[in-house]
């Protein structure tokens, strides 16, 4: 195995000490930081750190979001008019008082759609615009339109709704005992868990909530819709898929998708909340602008963007799990009710990821999971870094928890003694083997490095005697599986030109969101052409270069797109090869591209002088380039099969520290080593890994939603709901990164690093609890996020 791409051997030095292929011993893997200034000298683009292709222009403010781009004269804005009940019958609206206002051009809903009047969404149950119902506080039943934004804004304030509210359904424990779900359960079963349950020497039973997340991406939501000539559209869309924003607006607007061409150059955040709810945007700004047959830019306030857009799935969960003296599982029986809120939107494939890793890295001889896909007069909830993911993952990693502490050992030994195993015991619950486990020696090593049993020790010596801050500590492994687990959409088309100059254009169908995909692209096509990094621009996302790309998601975008481009520029490469062997009478294999020049076994010429005579001899100097991964089949009735191409793993220390009398907590000392194959980038790969790890922290910690009791989300602003700042981030926080190349025959050896970190945080939750539980508090009792109430809630003896 350790198949790499062999044009592309990703040899590059310097970064980890160790690249060998085999699993390196502990000494060998060396503190990685990245590089701070000027990138070490290499012949190669990809394997070193660089700084982000775009990270000094968006320092110094020059880097184009879409509310930078210059307004095309006769531009309006708008504003959404929102539902104020959770559900209700929409009996009429009056516009009256808006349109009164000086600058507003008008008001537009459901009756001024031209096509479908409900979203072209997978499972088509989400309208537009609310029509006869309103299914939440919060969604749009109109758009007003006016001059500039605040006419627009305080003009969308002054529309009456008249709805006759109707009951609403707020929890998911209650839709779940309505049946009221928005697609039908999923059931998946390996061996007989109520039979292993039965024999069990001992059993554990608990419930267990666990909330939502927002997104915060710094840029919110927005669209600007450009009427072009004969009902052709140009849409700008902060958006994770250009290709489904295309679809959405063709689709209302009753038109051929190839009238309209959507374009993204960069988001500024997306986490997922950008993969479907960019297109509501669009769509509604295209409708308005159809309307009045003038540019229409719509950007949500904040305050709105909370309101309006759906967030990362709140779960419950009811288990009984079965185990022995050792630790080691037998029967597990899981219920997950996941909070869908009122549309399907992506919840279906987002409660298989959960179902999918309900395992984490664990082998679960019998198991029962019971998937419900409730729907309740909420937002509806979406893509989230880890897409459902976290929410399978944190329950194993809890029950290995509890177990450890009704058996008084370590949770760490708990954890090893139930991993996946190498020659058995490893085949998943849905049937896919998992051949390229390295989780034994990854955790172990990062045991040793972190001196996690040593510092155990010494937490219990020092909460001994310290009768108010209680420390804890935990260790948690992540096994994530990388590829859309709808097979279809793991495919990708790339476009690479060569200009005369021999300078380079690479446009892909992945898009640009703060993950560094574009820089990854960029040096994996310098170094197919052997020219420098700098030589090659990325481009806007643009659906009318490469077209029907997937949404840039479940952390494939480099996989996916950073193929399909190796493979545009390899033709280019193989064309520029074929023309210089015919010029040296040699075989065009013999022809070498590197450092910036074209060496056949009699002659080097600059890369520029080639390119320059190759024109200048008709050669093609650009290409495309398509890729679809290999190896994955799945049944989507059964949940079966090989969903995915690798898995990518890696592991967290962390230690908190609790104050039992207040509540509060902070996350001392954090140490990870996680596996990104061979890194493309390393320094980009670490910001991925401290930034998934700090989101993770937020989730679990500081970030909650509260719903009132009458379905409005009270927490709509950063003044009430808290994402973690610079001041949270733990004094100790040291990335390491596995030294092996992906087994899998992936792009330069490297593998997906944007969402497994997100996981390595639950190593926050379970390192709280443990510090409840060293306070003598209830550590089953605590849901997430363990905000300071949770955490007082849990230890404190008075509270209920
Ligand atoms: N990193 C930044 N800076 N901004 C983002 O919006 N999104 C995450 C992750 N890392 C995100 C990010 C999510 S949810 C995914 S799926 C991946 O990036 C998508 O990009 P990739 O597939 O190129 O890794
Ligand atoms: Mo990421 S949640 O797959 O956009």
């Amino acid at each position: 195995m350790n198949a790499r791409d062999s044009n592309n051997p990703a040899t590059a030095p310097v970064v980890i000490s160790s690249r060998a292929d085999a699993v390196a011993p502990a000494a060998e893997v060396a503190e990685v930081r990245p590089a701070t200034s000027v990138p070490p000298a290499s012949p190669r683009a990809a394997g070193v750190s660089r700084f982000h292709e775009s990270a000094r222009a968006q320092v110094a403010g020059g880097a184009t979001y879409i509310d930078d781009i210059p307004e095309v004269r006769g531009t309006l804005h708008a504003a959404p008019v929102c539902s104020n009940v959770p559900h209700g019958r929409l009996r009429g609206m009056d516009a009256t008082a808006a349109l009164a206002v000086h600058g507003v051009r008008g008001v537009f809903g459901a009756s001024d759609i031209p096509g479908d009047p409900v979203l072209a969404a997978f499972a088509h149950d989400e309208p537009v615009f609310a029509g006869e119902t309103v299914q939440f506080t919060g969604q749009v039943v109109a758009v007003v339109v006016a001059d500039d934004v605040m006419t627009a804004r305080r003009a969308a304030r002054l529309v009456k709704l008249d709805i006759e509210s109707l009951p609403a359904v707020l929890s998911v424990h209650e839709a779940h005992a309505l049946e009221s779900y928005v697609l039908p359960p999923v059931h998946v079963k390996r061996g007989d868990a109520a039979a292993a349950l039965a024999r069990a020497p001992r059993v554990l039973e608990s419930t267990f909530e666990i909330g939502g997340q927002e997104h915060f991406y710094l840029e919110g939501q927005i669209a600007y819709v450009l009427p072009l000539e004969q009902n052709q559209w140009w849409v700008y869309s902060s958006t994770q898929h250009p290709g489904e924003v295309q679809h959405w607006v063709s689709h209302a607007l009753g038109i051929d998708n190839h009238a309209v061409t959507v374009e993204c150059r960069r988001m500024g955040g997306g986490f997922g909340g950008k993969e479907t709810q960019a297109g509501h945007l669009a769509v509604w700004a295209a409708v308005a602008s159809r309307k009045l047959q003038r540019p229409v830019k719509l950007r949500l306030d904040r305050d709105d963007d909370f309101m309006v857009t759906g967030k990362r799935h709140p779960f419950a969960y009811h288990y009984r799990v079965g185990f022995d003296e050792t630790g080691l599982l037998c029967g597990l029986d899981l219920e997950m009710l996941v909070n869908c809120g009122f549309s399907a939107d992506l919840s279906g494939p987002v409660a298989d990821r959960a179902i999918f890793h309900a395992d984490n890295a664990y082998f679960l001889e019998d198991v029962a999971i019971s998937s419900y896909r409730c729907k309740t007069n909420t937002q509806s909830h979406t893509a989230f870094r880890g897409f459902g993911g976290p929410q399978g993952v944190i329950v194993i990693e809890r029950i290995l928890s509890d177990i450890a502490r009704e058996l008084g050992v370590d949770p760490l030994d708990v954890r090893l003694r139930n991993l996946y195993g190498i020659e058995s015991r490893n085949v998943t619950h849905y049937q896919m083997k998992v051949e390229d486990n390295i989780l034994e020696p990854l955790m172990t090593t990062l045991a040793g490095t972190s001196g996690y049993r040593q510092r155990r020790e010494q937490i219990t010596a020092w909460n001994a005697q310290s009768p108010v801050i209680k420390k804890g500590i935990a260790l948690t492994p992540v096994k994530f599986g990388i590829s859309f687990t709808a097979t279809l959409f793991n495919q990708a088309g790339a476009l690479v030109h060569v200009y005369t100059d021999g300078s380079v254009q690479v446009n892909h169908g992945g898009t640009e969101m703060g993950q560094g995909l574009n820089t990854k692209v960029a040096a994996i096509v310098a170094d197919e052409l052997g020219i420098p990094f700098e030589r090659v621009l990325s481009t806007a996302s643009d659906t009318s270069k490469v077209p029907n790309a997937s949404a840039t998601a479940a952390s494939s975008g480099t996989d996916l797109n950073g193929r399909a481009a190796q493979f545009a520029a390899r033709n280019v490469r193989d064309n520029l090869a074929a023309f210089v062997a015919g010029l040296d009478l040699c075989g065009a294999g013999a022809v070498k591209f590197e450092g910036g020049q074209v060496i056949s076994p009699t002659a080097t010429r600059t890369f520029e002088e080639v390119v320059h005579a190759a024109y200048a001899n008709r050669i093609q100097l650009w290409s495309d380039g398509f890729y679809r991964t290999p190896k994955i089949h799945y049944d989507k009735t059964t949940l079966t099969g090989r969903p995915f191409y690798y898995f990518a793993y890696g592991a967290a220390v962390t230690e908190v520290a609790i104050d039992t009398l207040t509540g509060e907590s902070r996350v001392l000392k954090v140490d990870i080593l996680h596996d990104v194959g061979h890194s493309i980038n390393p320094a980009i790969d670490i910001g991925q890994i401290e930034g998934g790890f700090v989101q993770g922290m937020g989730w679990l910690t500081t970030e909650q939603l509260v719903w009132n009791a009458k379905g409005y989300l009270a927490t709509h602003a950063p003044s009430t709901y808290k994402i973690p700042a610079t001041g949270d981030i733990p004094e100790h926080f040291k990335v390491d990164l596995w030294p092996e190349a992906n087994r899998e025959d992936n792009v330069h050896g490297s593998k997906a690093v944007g969402e497994p970190p997100f996981m390595l945080a639950i190593s926050v939750f379970e390192a709280l609890r443990d510090a409840v539980a060293q306070a003598g508090g209830r550590p089953q009792a605590m849901n997430a996020p363990g905000t300071a109430e949770e955490v007082l809630r849990a230890t404190s003896s008075f509270a209920g």
